[in-house]
């Protein structure tokens, strides 16, 4: 495998910096924040992967990463998308990467989901009033599945179903390509 991998993340509460962390060992690459990518230093590297974390649907901070590819004349290698939801909700992930991801982007851009959990220690307000809204409104949903009895007593509390393990097609991807 190319040692030559820069794994940029964007993080708030540990998790995708933690699986950044994990890439990094695995491949012999370099874990940084996103905050520290410049064309310049992009282009420095064989190859690029980019971690973000889920937010409300979304995939954070994904139209501040296109422009800075569209600076560098590097590409994207591949995506990694940390959230709460368990990897066995692949509706839900496949709706989401729809949602997020350019017509192209889900041809071309290698993506993976990574499920990580909650850290209300490490949230700031905003997201804390968020998950608290998110919650009541799950707690107070008439004719819930039990995978959202599950998922609202799940939220409720910090969690951690992050491993390793996780990793395994991404990390195949990089070894094959
Ligand atoms: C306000 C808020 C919204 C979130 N929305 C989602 C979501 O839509 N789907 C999901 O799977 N996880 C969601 N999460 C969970 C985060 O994506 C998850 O904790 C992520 O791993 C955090 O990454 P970080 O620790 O690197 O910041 C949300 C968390 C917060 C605080």
């Amino acid at each position: 495998m190319s040692k030559n991998i820069l794994i940029l993340y964007k993080s708030k509460t540990g998790f995708t910096k933690k699986y950044a962390d994990m890439i990094a060992e695995e491949t012999g690459g370099t874990a940084m924040d996103f905050k520290e990518g410049t064309p310049e230093l992009l282009s420095s590297f064989d190859r690029v992967l980019l971690g973000s974390r889920m937010h409300a649907g979304r995939i954070e901070g994904l139209p501040k990463v296109r422009r800075l590819f569209l600076k560098s004349s590097v590409r994207l290698s591949a995506l990694f998308v940390t959230g709460a939801m368990p990897n066995t909700e692949r509706k839900t992930i496949e709706e989401m990467w729809k949602n997020n991801l350019t017509r192209e982007e889900l041809s071309s851009l290698p993506h993976f989901y990574l499920q990580s959990g909650l850290c209300y220690e490490k949230m700031n307000f905003t997201d804390k009033a968020i998950m608290k809204v998110f919650s009541f409104m799950l707690k107070r949903k008439n004719n819930k599945t039990p995978d959202e009895i599950g998922f609202a007593e799940a939220i409720a509390h910090s969690y951690d179903i992050s491993s390793r393990e996780y990793l395994g097609p991404l990390l195949k991807h990089l070894s094959e390509n």
